[in-house]
């Protein structure tokens, strides 16, 4: 794990660390919720055992961990700083279910027992194939019978295209001594050749675009998912045969809706049925149609019973949250407008099916109980004309809500959050996110999305420890803008007046807390 001409003693994340993010792929109540949908006994999140190798600073293990305080989560990584940085957050968090590592996770053997969920993001594509092994070792070994390892990986077709990005950017830097020196040219690389190549042609489209995420993206970013010295992509197919050799077999996609042929133009679609292949094969040719460049693949013991027809009532337990967002609701002819995760709109013209996808737009990315959402809409949908037998709504929704699952328009967690916000007067933001906001750093929320704050949201998250009242928050807000920790605006204007930047926050005040409730970044509010 060290980019070329670094010092081989020196771990590269040690030189320049990778941002600690969270990521909602890996969060175990959604893949729980996977295993049981194709038939895999997961284990309850609340309860369960979760490793993650290369965990970096323990960002993910530790937004997981707070949210399931009687699981237990043990994160390994080589980079100590990294773990030393994730070690002062377990003090921050006060959090005493998580245990970090500094260790290269390849020696590891059986002895650190067995999980429910083994999670390895970021890792598989950059490791020599000695570790590559160990991974599918430690993911086979040290799993739980009904256990589920994750492995993200690049891979192809996608990856190939970028792969002579990569080939460029080393052969351009591979005199540079230091990573930031190599980064930089790498990226002044792609500009030249992007503002070079006209974009009439193809090649010049495809630069920009990339150009485009080079600028958004961090330098750590840059510096290991292009120029580390290891960068395998792989097929899916191949992957899978790798898996098999160590007894493991697919389970699924992180991201369901990929595995539906369905989703594609109405005529690949079809030619794709016409050939009856087997899911893998199905899947490793929608991988060449979407030009797929990452992959987060499941894996499960060989042999495990899997269903690959799903019962649409088996959602009445979980959790659930949103990613549509209303545009317009249906109203008497007019169908209602969604907003999707891609910025795509959806017309819906059926009024039972609009009612339900409104639900799921109006909590957001909050988790709610599929029961709660049954007992809100029955009563609704039982007045709706088109419903004969009021009886059948449970099972109704939840078919909606499974189609809209296998749509991306929400996702299913097997169990959530231990406490959810009461309403009181003491509220409680989640502790990492607590943590992370007095860093500036970016909030992990309830379902591992990684938020960037504003300056008033995450100093109200700093404030929301669950011992300030409303009062004390208030104040504390208004400290912080008389110490110019940040501006608050009204008509484009600082406001000064020390009565109207109370009464400004005042009016913020619920509206900012509902919010924080709604983007899933509160669990509790003290009594
Ligand atoms: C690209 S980062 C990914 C970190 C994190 N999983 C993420 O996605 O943000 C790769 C991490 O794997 C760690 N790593 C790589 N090989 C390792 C090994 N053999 N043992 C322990 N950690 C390793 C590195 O130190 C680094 O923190």
């Amino acid at each position: 794990m060290n980019t070329p001409e670094t010092n081989p003693e020196e771990n590269a994340y040690d030189v320049l660390p990778y941002p600690a993010y969270s990521f909602p792929a890996t969060h175990i109540g959604r893949l729980g919720a996977i295993g049981q949908l194709f038939g895999l006994e997961t284990a309850e999140p609340a309860k369960a055992r979760v490793l993650e190798l290369g965990c970096g600073v323990g960002v993910n293990i530790l937004a997981m961990a707070q949210l399931f305080p009687e699981a237990e989560f043990v994160g390994i990584d080589a980079s100590q700083k990294q773990i030393d940085t994730g070690r002062e957050a377990i003090t921050a968090t006060g959090l005493s279910n998580v245990r970090l590592i500094a260790a290269d996770f390849s020696k590891i053997e059986e002895d650190l027992g067995k999980f429910d969920y083994i999670l390895v993001h970021g890792i598989y594509s950059w490791v020599p194939d000695s570790v590559k092994e160990a991974i599918l070792r430690i993911g086979k070994e040290n799993l739980n019978p009904f256990g589920i390892t994750y492995i993200s990986y690049n891979c192809l077709p996608g990856w190939r295209m970028r792969g002579a990005l990569r080939d460029m950017m080393l052969m351009h830097t591979a005199g540079i001594p230091d990573v930031l020196g190599k980064v930089s040219q790498a990226k002044a690389l792609i500009k030249f050749l992007a503002e070079s190549c006209s974009d009439e042609t193809p090649y010049g489209k495809y630069l920009r675009q990339e150009l485009d995420l080079l600028t958004k993206v961090d330098d750590s970013y840059i510096a290991h998912d292009f120029l580390e010295r290891e960068n395998d992509a792989l097929y899916f197919s191949d992957f899978l045969k790798s898996a098999d050799k160590h007894g493991l077999a697919y389970l699924g996609d992180t991201d369901p809706a990929t595995m539906v042929a369905d989703n594609l133009p109405a005529q690949a679609a079809q030619t794709l049925k016409s050939l009856n292949l087997n899911l893998i094969a199905t899947e490793q040719y929608m991988d060449f149609l979407r030009n797929r460049m990452f992959r987060s693949t499941l894996l499960c013991h060989s042999g495990s019973n899997l269903n690959r027809n799903i019962e649409p009532t088996k959602v009445q337990n979980f959790y659930f949250s949103g990613y549509i967002s209303l545009k317009q609701p249906h109203n008497g002819g007019q169908p209602a407008v969604f907003t999707t995760l891609n910025g795509a709109e959806l017309n819906v013209s059926d009024s039972i099916t609009a009612t339900v996808f409104e639900a799921i737009a109006k909590g957001g990315r909050s988790l709610r109980p599929v029961k709660a959402l049954i007992e809100e809409l029955v009563p609704v949908l039982s007045e709706n004309k088109k419903v004969k037998d009021p009886s059948t709504l449970p099972t109704t929704i939840c078919q909606l809500l499974m189609q809209g699952y296998f749509k991306k328009m929400l996702d299913f967690y097997l169990s959530a959050p231990a406490a959810t916000p009461s309403g009181s007067e003491k509220p409680a933001a989640l502790p990492l996110a607590r943590w992370q906001a007095s860093r500036g750093d970016r909030l992990s929320t309830s379902s591992l999305d990684m938020l960037k704050a504003d300056e008033f949201v995450a100093k109200l998250v700093t404030l929301a420890d669950g011992n300030h009242d409303r009062g004390a928050i208030v104040a504390g807000l208004v400290e912080a803008v008389e110490k110019k920790e940040f501006v608050l605006n009204e008509n484009n204007q600082p406001i000064t007046d020390p009565d109207r930047l109370k009464a400004v926050i005042e009016g913020l005040y619920e509206g900012a807390l509902r919010n924080l409730a709604t983007l899933g970044l509160r669990i509790s509010d003290a009594a």
